[in-house]
Parts: C-alpha cells; structure tokens; sequence
C-alpha cells in the first residue's frame, strides 16, 4: 500500500485528468459545484455507457435466465415502508454545533488517552479541567491527591481513515504536548470506539475533529437517506414520495408482472440498470460515494429449498470473473465477507468484493443472500402474495433470493485508478519524455480506434483516412484526428485510453497493400494493418 501523501497525489492526479480530459466534472460548477453530485463528459459518458453495456451484454443478452428491466425511480410511498426503508435505511449522524460539521458517527472513532508516570501540576490539571477535558470528580481529585501511576486524561477522536489508531495516537501526541504533560503516553485504548457507541455522559468530552476542542458533538442520531420529494400539486404529508435509494425494489415489486408475462422458470433473474439517490451524510472519495449514484442490480430468485450458499458462491465468483473481464486487475481485488452478527436479520450472508482504490480497499460490489424477506414484505403489505407454485409438491412458496448489487460509477472509478499510469519514454535519439496513458480495456475504452492521417494536407492521403474513418464509425467509437504531430496525437490517444491509433501515410498510398501503420497504446509498437484485419482484431477484442 503506498503512503496516505502518494495516494493523494494519485487520487488528485485522476481526479484532474477526468476533469482536464472531459471524464467527469464537478456537478453545476460555474456555481460552485453541489457536493456529491457529478457531470460525466464526453469521455466519461461512453466509458460509462460501455460499462453498463458490457454488464447488460453478460448478464441479460448472453444468459438464458436473466431478464432486463427498467423500473421508475419515484414509486408508491408504500414499497419503501415495506423493503424497510422508512423505518430504517438511516445512517448514525453526529454534528459538530460550532463549525456546523457533519459526521457518520460508524465512521468517526475515539479513544481515551492515558498518561502512565505522569508529571503535572495543579496548573495542568486546572488547565484540563478549564478546556472541558476532564471530569469534575477528576478535577478535584488530581488536585489533592499524589499523581497515580496511570491517570486518564481525557478523549482524542479521530475520522476514518485506513490507518485510524495512528491518527488517534497522532492525535493524543499533540494532545499531550498542549497541555505540557510529561510522563508517558498510553495514547489510546487499543479497543477504538465508533462515535455510534458513545454514551452520553462522554460526549462532552470527545473534540469534534472540525474544532479539536470537545462539547459541540451532538450525541448520533438516526438520518434517514433517502430524498424526499411531493408527487402532484398538494405539498402535504398525503403527496410525499422518495427517490429510490436502490434499484433492487422494482425487481420485487414488478415479480409478479414478470412471471405472468414471459416464461421464467425458477431459478431466473430480473436486472436492472438505472440511478439511485441518497443523501449521504459524507459523499466522498470523488465519485466513489456520492448522492446521485448508478446501479446495477440483480435479484436471482431461487426455490425456497435451494442450495442458497452454492448459488451465492457462484454469483461472487460470476462477478470477479466479470470485473476481470473489463480489466480490472486480480491483484486488486479481495472479497470480505461480513460478519455474522453485523447482518440484517433476514439476511443469510453477504460478500464484498473489494478493490483496493488509492485511498484504501474499500466495498466495490456487494453480494446479499436475502431470503423471501423482499418478495414476503410486499406480500403482506399490498395483500398480494409473491408466491410461486410447486408442481412437484402442489404447494405455494415464496422465492428465496441472491443479489449482486454494484454501482457504475464505483466501477468506473475503480477502472481509472487501475488503468492510470504515468511512464518514462525514450525515443530513437535517446531523449526522455513523460506519458500519461490509461490502458483501458477495448471492452470499455472510450474510443476504440484513432484515425490519424500523417499530414492534413495531402489530399489523397486525407480521403482514405475519411473513408475509414467513416466505415469504423459505424460500428465503433472513433475519433479522427488531425492536429498537431502525430507523437502529439499519440499522446492525446493515450491520456483517453484508446487502444490503438490507425496513421494514414505515404506507404498506404503509395506502396500496394492498403495498408496502415497500427500504433498500439500499451506497447507503443507499430505494425503495418490492412482495413480487414483492423476490423477483424476490433471485432474480437471489442465484445
Ligand atoms: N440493493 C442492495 C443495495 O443497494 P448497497 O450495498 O447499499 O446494496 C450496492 O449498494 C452498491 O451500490 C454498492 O456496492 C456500491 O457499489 C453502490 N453504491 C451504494 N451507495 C453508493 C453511493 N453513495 N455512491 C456510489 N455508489 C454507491
């Protein structure tokens, strides 16, 4: 893992190439931007159109038991009260009451800080006591008697961060440094908190991580997520409706319409492509973790009596195998499964799979052993009930369920920080240069070819560019290019990902043959390509 300093650079680096190269900007930014909101440019919009395409190809088009959807993003009030949403899709939330801060109290920690041969004087412990730091019990008590060989001091917090009990004994170094304490610093519990834990006569003294000082934190409390909004022209709580905050329910709740309408036979899967909306307490990450954010979901039902764990095993590793196949690399990726007793109550199990983005390895693609819990709320609750029949046992069941669920953006987010890379190039003459390239999957990259005529004034040479260019157009994203010198050009290609770059030169005009240089992205070496072999090779790797 590189240090928290490298992983920023990287981090700011993808973040101004996506803005510089058109991938993705900040959302309304000639007014100054909307936290957790983003525009995706010209690049960005068919990196992630492949994404999805590439998804939708390989789990409805080329399977026999997945079938698509498309469901609407504002449904019945009613399907949230039911999925559990209302009641419970919230995040713990602390606020800081001086600088007007916002914490996800399961993401912010705190330890108490212990000094053990401490030396101070009563100053130190009026000090302490004047800065809210300790008790008054403590306060009277340090100051009659003898130091003891151990004394608590007070509390340090601290953010999330990969490293967190570093940063909370960071923390209670210059906590101990401040108050002039000497003796030595048992900086914190090795057991951190989560503020979600705290209880209340401890949030007095926990410094807000905004202030550093304690007693503007809010003791958490529960944040419901989801976005409101009124259906129709009455404002009143008759017309509140949400934006989905997972695409999941539509599968649920059009279960029935879907078995009546086609021939699924169990087990079979609906998935669905399309935005999801929460309001997150801490969007970060750039667009790993924003509030208008893209799913890709899928539910596979199963017979109650199915092997439920073999069929989630499969999925997690369908989907491994899937992100392997736009080129994601498997070092990167690990799979955590959650424990036990951090699940919901109807769930059987859940697996991450992980990917380990410059800021730390963090949850890509979540896969949920859901049981009938869905398809038996929305039973109960519309006095419809989502069963199937068993022929062979004559009786009603309700479909058991597996869920991969991923976000594009995550995806595309993950895609970058792989992909980028900035290299040492020596040319024929020995002179040294930097190139910036994303070596982007064919699956995936935004352009698949350039097509490059050598000089923009020869018009022989500029009419077989044209005409290629108009016959890959189409079937493939193509850019043609003719501004500046081609190793500019090239370069151009690389920072955009493309794979290959077809140049249009004097040999393909005038020697026999037909034929182009093809300049590889990867390994910069160029060969000579006829129009039928460049179709044939974008034809494989392209799928
Ligand atoms: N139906 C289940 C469900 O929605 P989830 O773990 O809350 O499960 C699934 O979300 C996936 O959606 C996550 O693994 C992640 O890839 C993506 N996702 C969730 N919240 C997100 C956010 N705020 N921004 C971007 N992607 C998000």
């Amino acid at each position: 893992m590189s240090s928290p300093a490298a992983s920023d650079n990287l981090m700011e680096a993808i973040v101004s190439l996506a803005k510089r190269r058109g991938f993705i900007y900040p959302s309304s930014e000639i007014y100054g931007g909307l936290n957790g909101f983003f525009d995706y440019g010209p690049l960005g919009s068919e990196l992630k159109k492949n994404i999805r395409d590439c998804w939708w190809n390989d789990m409805v088009r080329r399977r026999d038991d997945v079938v698509g959807l498309e469901s609407s993003i504002i449904m019945h009030p009613k399907v949230w009260e039911a999925s559990g949403h209302v009641a419970g899709f919230s995040d713990p939330l602390v606020d800081c009451e001086k600088s007007k801060q916002r914490y996800r109290a399961d993401q912010l920690f705190f330890a108490q800080v212990r000094i053990t041969n401490p030396e101070f004087g009563p100053d130190v412990v009026d000090a302490l006591f004047s800065k809210g730091r300790i008790r008054k019990s403590d306060h009277e008590s340090l100051k009659q008697s003898p130091l003891p060989t151990q004394v608590f001091v007070g509390y340090v917090s601290a953010l999330e961060s990969e490293d967190t009990i570093g940063a909370l004994q960071k923390e209670a170094e210059e906590f101990k440094k401040k108050f002039q304490i000497r003796g030595t610093l048992e900086p914190v519990d090795r057991t951190k908190r989560e503020m979600a834990d705290v209880v209340s006569d401890e949030i007095a003294f926990i410094p807000s991580p905004a202030t550093g000082e304690p007693g503007s934190l809010t003791m958490p409390r529960a944040f419901n997520m989801m976005f409101q909004t009124n259906v129709g022209a009455m404002t009143d709580s008759s017309s509140v409706a949400y934006l989905r905050p997972e695409t999941a329910q539509g599968m649920f709740v059009d279960f029935k319409n879907v078995i009546d309408t086609t021939r699924v036979k169990l087990p079979f899967g609906i998935a669905q492509i399309g935005k999801s909306f929460r309001n997150e307490i801490t969007p970060r990450n750039f667009i790993f973790r924003s509030r208008e954010f893209e799913q890709m979901e899928m539910e596979y039902f199963i017979h109650e009596d199915a092997d439920w764990s073999k069929c989630h095993q499969e999925w997690i590793e369908w989907c491994r195998q899937w992100l392997l196949s736009i080129g994601l690399p498997e070092a990167k990726l690990s799979l955590y499964a959650h424990k036990k007793e951090k699940l919901a109550f109807y769930s059987k199990g859940t697996t991450d799979i992980m990917f380990e983005y410059p800021f730390g390895v963090q949850e890509l693609w979540g896969i949920a052993a859901r049981g009938s819990y869905d398809l038996t709320q929305h039973g109960t609750a519309s006095g419809k009930p989502q069963e199937m029949f068993d022929e062979t046992t004559k009786k009603k069941f309700v479909p058991h369920v597996i869920e991969p669920a991923v976000g594009v953006d995550r995806i595309l987010l993950a895609v970058l920080c792989a992909a980028y890379a900035v290299e040492d190039v020596t040319d024929e003459k020995g002179n040294t240069e930097q190139r910036t390239v994303l070596r982007l999957s064919p699956r995936i990259a935004p352009v698949k070819v350039a097509v490059l005529p050598l000089i923009k004034n020869k018009e022989l040479l500029v009419a077989r560019a044209k005409d290629l260019h108009t016959k890959l157009k189409r079937k493939y994203a193509v850019q043609y290019d003719d501004g500046g010198a081609i190793g500019k050009r090239y370069r151009r290609q690389d920072e955009a990902g493309t794979p290959w770059c077809v140049t249009i030169d004097f040999d393909t005009i005038e020697k026999p043959g037909d034929t182009f240089t093809l300049r590889e992205r990867d390994t910069m070496k160029q060969t000579r390509i006829t129009e039928a072999e460049l179709f044939k090779l974008l034809d494989e790797q392209v799928y």
